[in-house]
């Protein structure tokens, strides 16, 4: 694989990809861009009262003008939200110009220790997470498998999924 125009990490939320694109901008020099906190940034809002105030298909619409602005820069590690699978646009936003789109998967439970002690996720402020994670991941799966690059988190530490990310694409330092 060439050296890739952008690397955009995809995946369910508490599935490291904050911190994996953080570690990834450390080993590339790519610039770490988080499309909620541009979100956040564009609309003065965060996305809690976002989704409160404006709903969730307004977030949603904002979160795919984001991704169409960032993906027309280069040199980048873009970490998305967890649901900016759903929409075909974002993706091919994404591999626009030679993109690639990493997806990093977890558990329900994994995902579930990793979230429960924030309370900034809107769609995981339900009685019940564990149940509401294993069912959103069920009816997600489907997206998320089609990334160009799929990397079981499982018991891998940060820095496993960066390097093994930079291995599969052959990534040149
Ligand atoms: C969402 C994931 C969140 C954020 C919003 C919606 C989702 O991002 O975009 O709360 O639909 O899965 P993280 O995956 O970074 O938590």
């Amino acid at each position: 694989m060439a050296v890739p125009r952008n690397i955009a990490l995809t995946g369910f939320m508490g599935t490291g990809k904050s911190v994996v694109a953080r570690t990834l901008g450390r080993l590339t020099g790519y610039n770490v861009v988080d499309v909620d906190t541009f979100v956040e940034r564009e609309s003065g809002m965060n996305i809690k009262d976002i989704f409160e105030s404006k709903g969730e298909q307004a977030f949603r619409d904002m979160e795919s003008a984001a991704i169409e602005r960032i993906s027309r820069g280069r040199g980048q590690v873009i970490s998305t939200g967890g649901g900016a699978v759903l929409r075909a646009g974002n993706m091919e936003a994404l591999r626009l110009g030679g993109g690639v789109v990493v997806n990093l998967r977890a558990t329900a439970e994994a995902v579930y220790e990793r979230t429960r002690h924030t309370g900034h996720r809107p769609l995981l402020q339900v009685d019940d997470p564990l149940a509401r994670i294993r069912e959103m991941i069920a009816e997600r799966e489907e997206y998320y498998e089609n990334a160009d690059i799929v990397i079981d988190t499982g018991e891998l530490s940060v820095m496993q999924v960066a390097e093994e990310i930079l291995e599969i694409i052959r990534w040149k330092r």
